[in-house]
């Protein structure tokens, strides 16, 4: 193993380089020298200024996250930036890569910071359910201001150098040879001479700020927080940045850290931190399989689904062909696509000339022949398998060899699809989530023939087009759809027996969830699931009768629920009435219905899906599971995902409600896994399954 942390010498300036693969992070055996390193360069008068660099891919990328939870070791990382702050000679932190967390926060114990043109910088802790805890929410507002600081903390994404320089978070930028340039900006700056003043003592952008406007933007965040603790504690410890002295500021926020990292919501978001980089794991992928090289996309099918996907893989700078049926299509949905982008662009969140080149990188076509030269083609069109066969039949006759052919499927079995075509071994499902372009969950489906390679090539441009990806197995649904089937199994009994569609949607928001499932069935449409049912001979005694009055939900203004304006849902009348009548034809008395017995009704049969998923071998780990449901369907963050709040909840709880429920009700998604009903007895853990089969 390296040294942690290495002093060299160029003449009188010092040179503190951090190496702590594979990001830097803060661990303990790196603070220890670390604070010995300072104290003494601090103490030696040889020493006139100190550069504080980091070896290997990024500067600091914050605390060690394997460490909260623990007992902190001191030095803990307030004890290293308050010795740092008081050093009188210049200290010049040398940033490249991300500065992230406790690294910026290191950073802003040193006077100057000093950066390459592509190093980021933030202070993403929110994203862990955290806040800043060594300074950050109390040092960034005085150097950004406090509105710019609190938009940077509570959204968790790191800024660019160049906004950095302008904001005076950076003082200079170079293009290379960074420890060389910021061994001649200390010594600069030992020219120019001292005193240099710390952050804390640069008060200029807190007395100038305004509290009200300040209050306003925090007003505005709380309500966009939905329950999480963290972003409140955010700008309240900022707010502290500017009403109290610094080192009360400082001592409060000490507080929030302290309270939230050992609460639930942040022991879920810290899982998922972990879940997220497991999931990129897959068994028989390692690091000797070579993804293949992706140039081109081609995408069948220009509709919601397929230019979204096509907007995905330009985002990622990836061109794209563009495949519709006829011209009008084609023209229809490029013509959304660069809707899609001048609304970016009417934002601000798009510059005019990056949608000009943006829509430069589609190439449009009616005609297959022109997939030949794409490396990936992607089919979005109608979910039914002859359909899915025409179109794999022709991209095995068209498509060049080695070229990934991918189903979007959400429901069917990618192996039938494969055997359709010469190359199984090419063939992967790559199930996106609606609107394509906006959702971050990719369901890599693998068949039982996909190679190895191509299950990597999967991952890499998951990555390129910023998805999360989580590499599934073939069943009906994967794992995202059939787990949401198990979830809404009960949903019409629970109207039938006295719930309203308000009364379960509003359960689902309680918890944390965006909206609730009949709000969520007005917006995706009543239509498509009847269609389904009709050919499947299957039906549904209230969404059928919806249909048939023409009620599809909020493209007809009716549906569950009544939309008079737009998009907000209102209770109509009408509904309960439907539902009464038919409670009464079924001879079901109708009664009160607690939002307890919703959840044991719509949540638990889901986790005991996924208990069933994971006993398939369907998904790898439950934090896959969790994964899919955070980023695919809107579980909240704060809870961890299904699997993991069935275990803070209690798996043995949720066994005996299943038998309750099984026995009074008699369906199958009542009856609890094996899997399930195994831990619960044993007191076990999802995560001991895993490291059993590892
Ligand atoms: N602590 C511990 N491990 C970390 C870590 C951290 N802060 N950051 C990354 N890692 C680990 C990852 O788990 C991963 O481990 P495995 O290879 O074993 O899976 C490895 O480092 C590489 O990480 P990525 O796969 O994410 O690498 P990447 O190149 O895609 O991204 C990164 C690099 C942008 C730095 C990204 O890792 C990242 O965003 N890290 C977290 C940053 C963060 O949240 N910092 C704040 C920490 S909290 C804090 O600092 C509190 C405070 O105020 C004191």
């Amino acid at each position: 193993m390296n040294q942690p942390v290495t002093v060299s010498r160029d003449a009188d300036v010092a040179v503190i380089t951090l190496d702590n693969p594979p990001v830097n992070a803060l661990s303990f055996h790196l603070r220890a020298p670390l604070m010995t390193a300072l104290e003494t360069l601090r103490d030696d008068d040889t020493v006139k200024a100190m550069v504080l660099t980091c070896a290997g891919r990024t500067f600091v990328a914050g605390a060690d996250i394997t460490e909260f939870g623990k007992p902190m070791q001191r030095p803990d990382l307030r004890d290293l930036i308050a010795t740092l702050e008081k050093i009188e000679k210049p200290t010049v932190a040398a940033i490249h890569g991300t500065a992230l967390g406790g690294g910026l926060e290191l950073a802003l114990g040193c006077h100057f910071r000093v950066a390459v043109k592509e190093a980021r910088l933030g202070l993403p802790e929110v994203k862990l359910g955290l806040l800043p805890g060594a300074g950050g929410t109390v040092r960034l507002p005085y150097i950004l201001g406090p509105r710019k600081a609190l938009k940077v903390i509570v959204s968790g994404t790191p800024i660019g150098a160049g906004e950095a320089l302008q904001g005076g978070l950076v003082d200079a930028l170079h293009d290379g040879e960074l420890v060389a340039n910021a061994v001649a900006f200390a010594r600069a700056k030992v020219a120019e001479g001292g005193p240099f003043k710390a952050v804390r003592d640069r008060r200029e952008r807190i007395e100038e700020a305004d509290l009200a406007a300040f209050d306003a933007d925090a007003a505005e965040l709380a309500k966009k927080a939905r329950g999480l603790e963290a972003p409140v504690a955010c700008a309240q410890s900022v707010r502290n940045a500017i009403t109290l002295p610094f080192d009360e500021a400082l001592a409060k926020e000490r507080d929030f850290f302290v309270h939230l990292v050992s609460g639930e919501q942040s022991r879920a978001q810290r899982h998922l931190f972990f879940a997220e980089r497991e999931a990129a794991k897959v068994a028989g992928v390692g690091k000797d399989v070579k993804p293949r090289e992706i140039r081109r996309a081609g995408i069948i099918g220009a509709g919601t689904m397929g230019g979204g996907i096509a907007m995905s893989f330009v985002n990622g700078g990836i061109p794209v062909t563009l495949l519709e049926m006829s011209k009008e299509a084609l023209d229809r949905g490029l013509a959304t696509i660069e809707k899609n982008y001048a609304i970016s662009v009417s934002r601000g969140s798009l510059a005019e000339d990056a949608k000009t080149k943006r829509m430069a990188m589609f190439t449009g076509t009616t005609d297959y022949a022109d997939l030949a030269d794409c490396d990936i083609i992607i089919e979005a069109v109608f979910e039914d398998m002859d359909v899915k066969k025409d179109v794999f039949g022709k991209l095995d006759k068209i498509a060049k060899a080695g070229a990934i052919l991918a189903s979007n499927t959400s429901y069917l079995d990618v192996d039938q699809i494969a055997a359709i075509t010469a190359r199984p071994q090419d063939v992967v499902g790559l199930h996106f989530f609606s609107p394509a372009n906006v959702m971050k969950l990719l369901e890599i489906v693998r068949g039982k023939k996909t190679a190895p390679d191509v299950l990597a090539t999967a991952l890499a441009v998951a990555k390129r087009i910023a998805k999360v990806p989580v590499v599934v197995g073939v069943c009906h649904g994967f794992v995202g759809n059939r787990m949401l089937a198990a979830r809404s199994a009960d949903s019409e009994d629970l109207l039938l027996e006295g719930a309203s569609p308000a009364e379960v949607d509003k359960s689902f928001t309680d918890f944390g969830w965006p909206m609730g499932p009949f709000q969520m069935a007005d917006l995706a449409g009543l239509d498509i699931g009847w269609r389904n049912r009709k050919s499947l001979g299957k039906t549904a005694a209230i969404a059928d009768p919806l249909c048939e009055q023409g009620r599809f939900g909020q493209k007809t203004g009716k549906g569950y629920y009544l939309y008079e304006n737009g998009r907000t849902p209102k209770n109509d009348p009408e509904v309960e009435k439907l539902i009464e009548e038919k409670a009464r034809e079924r001879g079901i008395e109708r009664r009160e219905i607690s939002a307890e017995e919703i959840t044991e009704r719509s949540l638990y049969p889901m986790i005991n899906e996924g208990a069933r998923i994971l006993e398939e071998g369907i998904a790898a780990r439950a934090s896959d599971i969790d994964i899919v449901w955070v980023n695919g369907y809107g579980f909240p963050v704060g809870k961890g995902g299904p699997m993991f709040w069935a275990e803070a909840h209690g798996l043995k709880k949720i066994v005996e409600r299943l038998d309750h429920w099984h026995t009074r009700t008699g369906k199958a998604v009542f009856e609890p896994a094996p899997l399930l009903r195994r831990l619960a007895a044993s007191g076990g853990s999802f995560a001991e399954l895993r490291e059993a089969a590892a």
